[in-house]
């Protein structure tokens, strides 16, 4: 099943609108306010649409979270069955402490074709390769770099990667400083790490390391609208992620996962900007207007731009 092409706009509101309410708590000091005006809003905006809707990546389990949560339906009940997975506020110490690079991102799948992650790291690789093995999680570093470097005809000094910047890196991030590959090291926000690869632009060979599970399976679905590589394998760090895991339908607790295997079919992702950060600009205020930069993607009519949108200042900010 193809998304008719008029939910573009559509997502691309409900984003636009979740970045501008989370925005008014940009450099607040306060990650969970900021958060939730974005969830609140998030909720506000998709329950308004012709849709049949269920959240299959959300703010975690109703027990949890009362907003967004895994299992919540949303929408008019009138329209299409979708799956859809949401980080209303990826990078929340960005917006928290007004730093580049906070987003407010959705992807949305035809029903049953997104897949349903639980709430764990994931160990991530991505790439602009249209190859298969070129690039793979369980390749040595070296492997991966070498292969690139002959993909893409570039010797490993001329290569960039971009990994979080945490303890648990030390070693990849020796051995690519071994082979000389530049690096781009980023403090959070690992979606828009995944998504640096995607253009020439960007300046970003590979992406890798571990992050969340959730924002994996987002990246993942902008990834395969551009026809770049990803493979993700989650780490489950105790018998209750298991259990947790188990209850979601995962039984290979060791699986790596190819794109075609998170994401099915057709889809759409938008990722607006609450602070600007590599992707997108963050919100601005213009005369009596909020403009919201948003990054989208809908697989099946190849689009995929950055939109911008114009809301009118609400009441409270004039
Ligand atoms: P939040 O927006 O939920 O704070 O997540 C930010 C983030 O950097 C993600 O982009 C990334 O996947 C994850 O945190 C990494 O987790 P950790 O900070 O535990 O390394």
């Amino acid at each position: 099943m193809t998304i008719d092409k008029i939910f573009v706009d559509k997502f691309v509101n409900v984003t636009s609108k979740a970045a501008i309410a989370s925005y008014s708590l940009v450099g607040k000091k306060d990650k969970i306010a900021a958060d939730k005006a974005a969830v609140d809003s998030m909720r506000e905006e998709l329950n308004k649409l012709s849709i049949h809707g269920k959240i299959v990546i959300g703010e975690g389990e109703l027990d949890e979270a009362p907003m967004l949560y895994i299992g919540e339906e949303l929408g008019q009940m009138n329209g299409p069955e979708f799956d859809i997975a949401v980080d209303p506020l990826e990078g929340t110490n960005f917006a928290a402490n007004n730093l580049p690079g906070a987003l407010c991102v959705l992807a949305v799948s035809a029903k049953n074709n997104l897949f349903n992650a639980p709430e764990t790291y994931m160990q991530k690789i991505s790439a602009n390769v249209h190859e298969n093995e070129v690039i793979d999680l369980d390749y040595s570093i070296k492997k991966n770099i070498f292969n690139l470097s002959e993909y893409l005809n570039k010797s490993p000094e001329n290569i960039t990667a971009c990994l979080l910047d945490r303890p648990r890196h030390r070693e990849i991030i020796e051995e690519l400083k071994d082979l000389k590959v530049n690096l781009k090291l980023i403090t959070d926000g690992d979606v828009s790490g995944a998504l640096l690869v995607t253009d020439k632009k960007y300046g970003v060979d590979i992406f890798l390391g571990t992050g969340g599970g959730p924002e994996g399976v987002l990246a993942a679905s902008a990834l395969d609208a551009y026809n770049c590589t990803f493979q993700g394998r989650f780490l489950f760090k105790s018998d209750e992620e298991k259990l947790r895991a188990k209850k979601m339908g995962i039984n290979d607790f060791a699986k790596k996962y190819n794109l075609d295997e998170i994401i099915t079919g057709d889809s759409i992702f938008c990722a607006t900007g609450i602070t600007s950060g590599d992707l997108v600009k963050g919100v601005e205020i213009n005369d009596n207007e909020y403009l919201t930069e948003t990054l989208v993607t809908h697989k099946s009519t190849g689009l995929k731009k950055v939109i911008i949108t114009k809301n009118l200042l609400n009441d409270k900010l004039d």
